[in-house]
């Protein structure tokens, strides 16, 4: 029996390369940007699976282009890069990376709100501009983390992870989810608020919600108008849940008092978008995921998603299971 043909959109850690190369006939894309939407067009048109990238975008189109297109597993926890029903309808698992990344983007989340609170980016600046003369009873002082209230917008595996770090920090934890978690609230020591209470009772906000319709500029110009001018938001979902126009605006004329991003709308973020001029402005290449460990984990688990797939058993992290009930491609 030949070895399934796969496209694998870009070079993803060994640990889940290996498996991929030694069970199938893998064609890799190597560069450092993703494949050309055209180049990812003719490639999909060979193969049975497909490992792709959250920078990937797999549209009905590209899943009509071969019919024999039978798994697409993705590099990442979030799927907004595919048309979910349109893969459920042409009977295709999609595979995601759930669970192994969640304290790895929690410590990221963490780190930014700290390094936004305690203008460690400022600091840097600072000493490398050579202007650090003296100590200064009023320099670059920041916010406690301490003592804080922090609110949690999406209170799934990630913001869990938010509070319970938060919890060690002696912060006050509000949450807001459109599922309550009532069952968590003691446990956590976190209290669901509405999110007009959270955004005004809140000193940092962070964002762990999926990107969809409802979430989409989700943080607005009314968003931030009911913030205190001192508070910081931070968001490590996607970029497109902030409002990047009205982020600006915000923090220009001093409505809130910093944002820490590790993703942007759109991304990269235009090497002349303005938020880059502002000092209060923290932002990070989308890389909440990215520790050794952590990508090797998430390589595996692409990999055994895809191997699954192939073989037409069950993905073991599927996004949509209610393909199976319809029938998968074969
Ligand atoms: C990264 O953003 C992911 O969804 O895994």
């Amino acid at each position: 029996m030949p070895k399934p043909k796969v496209f694998v959109t870009r070079l993803i850690p060994e640990e889940g390369l290996a498996m991929v190369r030694e069970a199938t006939a893998m064609k890799l894309w190597e560069g450092e940007l993703p494949p050309p939407h055209k180049v990812l067009l003719d490639e999909v048109r060979e193969v049975e699976g497909l490992l792709s990238l959250l920078t990937d975008k797999i549209d009905a189109a590209l899943m009509d282009s071969n019919p024999r297109l039978k798994v697409i597993s993705n590099f990442a926890v979030g799927y907004d890069n595919i048309d979910i029903p349109a893969a459920t309808a042409r009977g295709i698992p999609i595979g995601n990376t759930p669970g192994v990344l969640t304290d790895t983007t929690a410590d990221l989340a963490f780190t930014l709100m700290m390094a936004a609170a305690r203008r460690i980016q400022e600091s840097i600046d600072y000493v490398r501009a050579e202007k650090w003369k003296t100590w200064g009873p009023k320099l670059l002082m920041g916010q406690d983390i301490h003592g804080a209230t922090l609110g949690i917008i999406g209170f799934g595996r990630i913001g869990q992870g938010m509070a319970k770090r938060a919890g060690g920090f002696g912060m006050r934890v509000l949450y807001y989810d459109v599922y309550r978690r009532q069952d968590l609230e003691q446990t956590m020591d976190v209290t669901f608020a509405d999110m007009d209470t959270l955004l005004r009772e809140s000193d940092f906000v962070t964002v762990h919600t999926d990107l969809n319709e409802t979430t989409r500029h989700m943080m607005n110009a009314a968003a931030f108008a009911k913030m205190k001018p001192t508070a910081i938001v931070i968001n490590t979902a996607r970029g497109p849940i902030v409002d990047p126009q009205a982020l600006y605006a915000a923090l220009k004329s001093g409505k809130i008092g910093g944002a820490a991003l590790d993703v942007t709308e759109p991304e990269p973020i235009p090497t002349d978008s303005p938020l880059l001029t502002l000092p209060n402005c923290l932002i990070v290449p989308h890389i909440a995921s990215a520790s050794v460990a952590t990508r090797g984990k998430m390589a595996q688990m692409a990999a055994a998603n895809l191997l699954a797939g192939l073989r037409g058993e069950k993905l073991p992290t599927c996004v949509n299971p209610e393909v199976y009930e319809r029938g998968v491609r074969k």
